[in-house]
């Protein structure tokens, strides 16, 4: 038997990994600030933690805490992180100290426990948002090609595709992991750091680290009072309110979105893995749906299909147009293949939203965007 310990192992993801892995016969211990935007002003314990983890409530930037959780440790899956792309864009610090700083300190506290029992793998949790707006390639040319930001025009006047030098609109291209990196907040550069800090300190001191790049992950657990979660949670939480989700730009953005059961089925498959070597994986179900067509499933699926979604007309800075997933290595390398189909990923999580208290339909978080001059546009009402 093997123990794991799981950075941010009371969040979202980190829950479903560890039911999985105490299912499996692992020891499971967690290392958690209880950050209160995840998890409420009291910092209790998450109910669905059960008795049996061994839950350490403390910030991964006290080292001697994170010393003292890694004590007969075989395996690391980091998890913690402050997740929020536009939150990421004026609370700079925070996500800076708690992703990067707080995985320095990690691997100082790794480091210094080596000698004593030296860690099998480290298993680091990475964001699809590393590779920005992505690749594309014309219509009339297959080749791939990286292309620039959407310009401010551009939006203004509702053109919200990328397109060549001619105007003609380009195709967006399925992400490998060889595609190029370049993130576009600071959410997903302090991702991209925790994967290359994790990677170097891995390859200079022998531990191999599989990093898994995750796409857009849903499913029972999402924090629907945090009005940064996933976009899923937050149409859930509009829904259950009785309000229309809201969708940005025309609401045509393609988007991955993966259950969280398959998702934690990869990391335990990544903690599974054997021998030496250091690996990048995309994770993600490998199909992608508008935005606009997901919310209409939701609110049908919830027996609400009259609060047709909103387009709003409405863009953030930063945001990326379409994202795809080629998930062509992580089912050579771990042998990872969804299982969760979306019509029964969505029927799982219309149950569980229905067991929820009411959640509050917050829209604090775009709030917070305009007033720090990061969200543009009228709000038009437009049918989709
Ligand atoms: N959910 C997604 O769609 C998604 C997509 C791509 C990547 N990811 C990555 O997966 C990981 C888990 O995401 P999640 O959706 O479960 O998020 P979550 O917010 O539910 O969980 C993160 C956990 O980390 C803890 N935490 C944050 N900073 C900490 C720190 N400095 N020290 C100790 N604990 C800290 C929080 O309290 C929380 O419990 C993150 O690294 C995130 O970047 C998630």
């Amino acid at each position: 038997m093997e123990r794991v310990l799981i950075t941010g192992g009371a969040g979202f993801i980190g829950r479903h990994l560890t039911r999985r892995l105490l299912d499996q016969g692992h020891a499971v211990r967690v290392i958690d600030s209880l950050l209160p935007q995840v998890h409420g002003s009291q910092g209790h314990k998450p109910t669905d933690l059960g008795p049996e983890v061994d839950l350490r409530i403390a910030d991964l930037r006290n080292t001697a805490a994170v010393v003292e959780a890694l004590r007969g440790v075989d395996v690391v899956v980091h998890l913690a992180a402050a997740v929020g792309v536009g939150q990421s864009m004026y609370r700079v610090a925070d996500y800076v100290g708690g992703n990067e700083l707080g995985t320095a300190s990690l691997w100082e506290a790794i480091l210094a426990s080596r000698v004593d029992h030296p860690l099998r793998r480290c298993v680091v949790a990475s964001t699809m948002g590393i590779y920005g707006e992505g690749v594309y390639r014309s219509a009339v040319d297959e080749t791939p090609r990286t292309v620039p930001p959407r310009q401010l025009g551009q939006l203004v006047a509702g053109d919200w595709e990328h397109r060549d030098a001619a105007g003609r609109q380009l195709v967006p291209f399925p992400l490998t992991e060889a595609s190029p990196v370049q993130p576009r907040s600071v959410y997903a550069l302090s991702k991209f750091q925790q994967e290359q800090l994790s990677r170097m300190l891995g390859d200079a001191y022998g531990i191999p680290v599989t990093t898994l790049r995750l796409f857009n992950v849903y499913g029972p657990g999402q924090a629907l009072a945090n009005p940064y979660a996933g976009v899923l949670a937050i149409f859930g939480a509009r829904l259950l309110n009785g309000l229309p989700p809201e969708l940005f730009e025309d609401g045509q953005q393609l988007r991955d979105f993966v259950h969280v059961t398959d998702v934690a089925r990869a990391f335990h498959l990544a903690i599974d893995q054997t021998g030496d070597a250091s690996t990048t994986l995309n994770i993600a179900s490998g199909s992608a749906i508008p935005l606009v067509d997901l919310a209409k499933r939701l609110a049908g699926q919830l027996g609400r299909p009259d609060l047709t979604p909103v387009v709003t007309g409405r863009y953030r800075s930063g945001d990326t147009r379409h994202s795809l997933a080629d998930i062509s290595a992580a089912q050579k390398v771990l042998g990872y293949h969804p299982e969760v189909d979306l019509h029964a990923g969505l029927s799982q999580f219309v149950q569980w939203l229905g067991q929820q208290p009411l959640p509050r339909a917050s829209s604090n978080a775009t709030a917070e965007l305009a007033v720090h001059g990061l969200m543009h546009g009228d709000s038009r009402t437009s049918p989709p």
